[in-house]
């Protein structure tokens, strides 16, 4: 062939070329936003997170607020992660119906239009900061169930749309499922964390919740950040177990894993662009290194590597320029 019969530049000539040949769009309807609720916060002011600066605790009240200013500015769904007062080693506090999540819910389901999501976990509400029951310094699995299954009844009691379990025990979707169909809750969505590594960039979010664990770590749940056939056994089971949504946590330095699990699955699929991920960035715009355009790049990468919905403390920023 003659040169230069294909010039590629061609294709990017103008910004209207560009912008009509554009293959990947975020759209608003893609982020949910994490929501901090902090039940020790009654009646104060939202406290910012020293780990996650521009990220807060809030009160029932301040939550309910702040979700729907960014609802008036195009935010579709949220994602509720509750601090309680008290901590038992069983989470009770988890499963209370006026617990901070619960009437979080409750009130944007009245006041607002948000797909609403919860969280489900034991991490934030037991004294050892595990996600599961702890017998003789082990996490085990089949007794935790039991009580992730009344957390997210409780969930989708107050009125969740989506319950997403965090924990990684084995079992926990088919446990939610038919607990929530036992009680009439048939329509309430599960988003599993299917595919959810140990990973150091939790780091901040266990400072923002104080969650982080009493002894030991979470690498006999969470996945091993190596592996990737094991992720798409995740996902598999999950989905057997009747999982509606699956998602991939962390998402930056996991986007072979989205791509692995879209490719095989082609089920409506999330990515969590976790606190770790927000504080790196956030660290190296506020200190001049970068500049805002780092976040929607990064966002739109988690998109092209085939996330559906992409989980995001950056929502706030991303709705001004998507
Ligand atoms: C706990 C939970 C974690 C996150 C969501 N739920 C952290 C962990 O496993 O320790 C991470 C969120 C983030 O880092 O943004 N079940
Ligand atoms: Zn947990």
């Amino acid at each position: 062939m003659e040169f230069p019969t294909k010039r590629m530049r061609r294709l990017r000539k103008s910004p209207q070329i560009r912008d009509i040949l554009r293959e990947t769009r975020l759209h608003s309807s893609d982020i949910i936003y994490p929501i901090f609720v902090s039940e020790k916060l009654e009646g104060g002011e939202p406290e910012s997170i020293d780990t996650m600066p521009g990220q807060y605790r809030y009160s029932v009240d301040d939550a309910v607020s702040e979700a729907s200013r960014l609802e008036d500015e195009g935010l579709s769904a949220v994602l509720l992660f509750g601090m309680p007062s008290t901590k038992d080693e069983f989470a009770s506090s988890a499963y209370d119906p006026d617990g901070a999540v619960q009437r979080t819910v409750r009130r944007l389901k009245e006041e607002t239009e948000l797909v609403v999501m919860t969280d489900v976990c034991l991490c934030q509400y037991t004294t050892h900061g595990h996600c599961g029951i702890v017998v003789d310094g082990e996490v085990v699995n089949d007794e935790t169930l039991d009580v992730l299954a009344r957390i997210a009844l409780s969930h989708a009691e107050a009125g969740a749309d989506v319950v997403a379990p965090s924990d990684m025990m084995d079992g926990r979707v088919a446990a939610i499922r038919r607990a929530l169909d036992d009680a009439g809750f048939s329509d309430t969505l599960i988003m599993s964390y299917a595919v959810k590594y140990a990973s150091a960039f939790y780091a901040p979010f266990r400072d923002a919740v104080s969650s982080a664990p009493a002894f030991g770590d979470r690498r006999s749940y969470q996945m091993d950040p190596a592996n990737v056939s094991e992720a798409l056994m995740e996902a598999e089971l999950d989905l057997k177990e009747g999982a509606d949504i699956l998602m991939v946590k962390p998402a930056l330095a996991y986007l072979d894993v989205i791509e692995a699990v879209k490719d095989r699955f082609r089920v409506p699929l999330a990515a969590y662009n976790v606190s770790g991920e927000y504080s790196m960035l956030r660290a190296a715009i506020d200190s001049g290194y970068l500049t805002e355009e780092a976040i929607y790049e990064s966002i739109l990468s988690i998109k092209r590597a085939g996330a559906d919905l992409i989980i995001s403390h950056f929502a706030p920023e991303l709705l001004g320029v998507i």
